[in-house]
């Protein structure tokens, strides 16, 4: 199996600093757009790909929804993930956690969820078409895929600054040179090494078209107020840092 970087204790370590930041993106963008999405889940059977610590799970549960199920990666955010899940339903578990990578998941034995989710993670995955197959034959028929991702004008960067500077406009412009040249990425974040995939937005919907997925919904949500605390998400009014779709199995 491969790793994830989320093992790493440093990385692991700023990571859940970063996240219990209220004004954190995830906090601010991510979680509200993901769940306005999402179809009633009332009695649903869910599945959160890439689920981290379980922070959706939490959430899809508090919605309603029947049974959720998570998968990733990382040990470690899924210690953390069975540990906070454990809390909230200490009378009957309505949830099951599995370390597999998206590339195994047709090993997973769960299958016949109404809604699959994922959060900040496709841009981890190379091979994207063999997911996104997978992916279909775990849903219902009828049943929706709704992802977030780090948005293509943000995974297209490759070296340098990323924004061209000026005075007094200290973010002039965001850099997309790279745009059409899709693929690997070497990454750094906390001085932790990793590799992320590049793919333009045309290519992420004509693989989920290739699939067999009808597009029902793209949102690229930008901040009307802008959280301080990041120097990178000061100009957010303007660029969308995340993408999302929902897409329906037909
Ligand atoms: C940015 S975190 C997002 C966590 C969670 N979805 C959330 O939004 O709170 C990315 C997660 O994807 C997981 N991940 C990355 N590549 C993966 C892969 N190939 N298979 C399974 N999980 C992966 C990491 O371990 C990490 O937990």
């Amino acid at each position: 199996m491969k790793t994830s970087v989320y093992d790493n204790d440093v990385f692991f370590e700023n990571y859940q600093k970063l996240r219990s930041n209220p004004n954190s993106l995830n906090e601010v963008v991510e979680k509200p757009t993901m769940l306005s999405l999402l179809p009633d889940l009332q009695g649903k059977k869910l599945l959160d790909l890439g689920c981290g610590m379980g922070e959706h799970l939490q959430l899809y549960l508090a919605h309603g929804a029947q049974f959720v199920v998570g998968v990733d990666l990382s040990a470690t955010m899924l210690t953390q993930a069975q540990a906070d899940l454990t809390k909230l339903s200490k009378k009957s578990p309505h949830f099951s956690l599995y370390q597999l990578s998206l590339e195994e998941l047709e090993h997973l034995d769960e299958t016949g969820f109404d809604v699959i989710t994922s959060s900040f993670v496709f841009h981890y995955v190379e091979n994207l078409p063999a997911l996104l197959n997978k992916i279909y034959t775990k849903l219902n028929s009828g049943g929706v895929l709704v992802f977030s991702q780090e948005h293509p004008i943000t995974t297209c960067h490759k070296t340098g600054e990323r924004w061209e500077k000026g005075v007094p406009i200290e973010q002039r412009a965001y850099r997309l040179r790279h745009y059409r040249d899709e693929g690997e990425r070497q990454r750094n974040w906390f001085q932790q090494p990793f590799i992320t995939y590049h793919r333009t937005i045309a290519t992420i919907m004509n693989h989920l078209i290739a699939a067999g997925f009808r597009i029902a919904r793209v949102e690229e949500p930008m901040l009307e107020k802008q959280p301080k605390w990041h120097t990178e998400f000061k100009d957010l009014q303007h660029r969308p840092p995340l993408l999302f779709i929902k897409a329906e199995k037909i």
